[in-house]
């Protein structure tokens, strides 16, 4: 696929049919997010796979609102960003889940990235827990591991609309 094609076919896709993700597709999508450029070359993201249909259904409750979709997702992969070896973590798991996202539209899957670092689990209790520390603690997540977002993958039985023309000419500078 081109890349005028590939970047005008990703959009986010939030329904998946029942057909799996096989694991050969998964490590393409595993080593092509991994090409991702990093800080000083840092090599700061790390990848969980998660395919286990309770496990998934767990994760989707991480939050009120915006994550609940990824039940009925057949896979999800964790970005996560070693804060021991850089403090560009975050820039460097942004990139990898872009990356990721794109191998997606070439392997004709349709992705969403579920939002994790800085989001509360509950949006109208700015106090109570984050998903950060959902996650963590469902994961068992090691201390210097931070995840940023978790994309849901799976096959979409609908070729969605293209992105909707907006006023880019206003973010334009030159
Ligand atoms: C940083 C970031 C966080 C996002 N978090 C969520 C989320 O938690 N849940 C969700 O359903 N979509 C989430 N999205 C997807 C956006 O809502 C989506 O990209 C946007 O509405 C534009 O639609 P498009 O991706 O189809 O172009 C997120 C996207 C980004 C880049």
């Amino acid at each position: 696929m081109d890349f005028k094609t590939l970047i005008a076919k990703r959009r986010s896709i939030r329904k998946y049919d029942a057909r799996p993700v096989p694991q050969e597709v998964i490590d393409r999508l595993l080593e092509a997010t991994l090409t991702a450029p990093s800080s000083r070359n840092s090599h700061s993201t790390h990848l969980r796979v998660i395919t286990d249909p309770q496990l998934l259904e767990q994760l989707a409750s991480m939050r009120d609102y915006g994550s609940a979709f990824m039940k009925s997702a057949p896979l999800a992969i964790l970005v996560l960003g070693d804060t021991s070896v850089t403090d560009k973590w975050l820039v460097n798991s942004s990139i990898s889940a872009t990356m990721l996202q794109l191998a997606c539209v070439d392997e004709g899957l349709g992705s969403c990235w579920v939002h994790i670092d800085g989001s509360l689990c509950y949006k109208d209790e700015p106090d109570g827990p984050t998903a950060d520390q959902f996650v963590r603690k469902l994961l068992d997540l090691p201390e210097h591991l931070k995840p940023l977002c978790a994309i849901a993958i799976g096959y979409s039985d609908f070729e969605p609309a293209p992105l909707p023309a907006w006023d880019k000419a206003a973010h334009i500078h030159q």
